[in-house]
């Protein structure tokens, strides 16, 4: 019904440390939301971050998608910042 992709990256926007457990991709189908799955998906995605010896947890999102900014808020992250991407073809 859903998935919850993960990594640990060295640096993360608005975090101190340089393992950062980090939420890569967090996907629940349309007809399977606000049941809670996407929820328990950072819960075990926290538990394994913790497992592997991460102390903060991060995730980030399109500045456009409100409705990702209010599910993490309602799961306790709090916004660090807002980023502009680049690229070039070489
Ligand atoms: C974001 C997503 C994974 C949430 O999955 P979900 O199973 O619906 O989430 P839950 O039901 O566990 O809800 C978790 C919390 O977020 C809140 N929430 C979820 N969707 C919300 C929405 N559209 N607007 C406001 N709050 C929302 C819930 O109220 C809940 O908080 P609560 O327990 O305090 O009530 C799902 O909406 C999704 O797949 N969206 C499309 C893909 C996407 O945008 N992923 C994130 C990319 S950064």
């Amino acid at each position: 019904m859903g998935f919850a992709e993960l990594s640990i990256r060295p640096y993360a926007e608005g975090c101190e440390t340089d393992r950062v457990g980090f939420l890569e991709g967090w996907f629940v189908i349309p007809e399977a939301r606000h049941r809670g799955i996407g929820r328990r998906l950072v819960a075990a995605a926290e538990a394994w971050a913790r497992s592997v010896g991460c102390t903060e947890f991060a995730s980030d999102a399109e500045a456009d998608n409100e409705s990702s900014a209010a599910a993490h808020r309602a799961l306790g992250f709090t916004e660090v910042g807002l980023i502009r991407c680049f690229r070039k073809d070489l």
